[in-house]
């Protein structure tokens, strides 16, 4: 199983963890340790989750909401994002 240590900024607040790279995906994650992150559809759709990853990399299952201008600037769906790199910062506040 890898994992990877990943920080997550919301609202200033940041917090670490420890996520499976094939298990929950970042926003559930956020959910489960109670930060509240913002989301709605959970399908890739909605954009309300996105976030920006400032260290690291992650992949995203589907994409169906940000244009690749988004991508390139470093912006994903953290519902559909998982870590790939052994060390991950990413931000709700960007
Ligand atoms: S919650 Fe809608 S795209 Fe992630």
């Amino acid at each position: 199983m890898s994992e990877s240590k990943v920080k997550l900024i919301i609202d200033g607040t940041e917090t670490e963890t420890v996520i499976d790279q094939k298990g929950k995906s970042i926003l559930e994650v956020g959910i489960d340790l109670g930060l509240d992150p913002p989301y709605s559809c959970q399908g890739g759709i909605c954009t309300s989750c996105r976030a920006k990853v400032l260290e690291g990399q992650v992949h995203m299952d589907v994409n169906h909401a940000l244009s690749p201008r988004e991508v390139e600037k470093g912006y994903v769906l953290t519902c559909q994002s998982h870590p790939v790199s052994e060390r991950v910062v990413i931000s709700w506040d960007e």
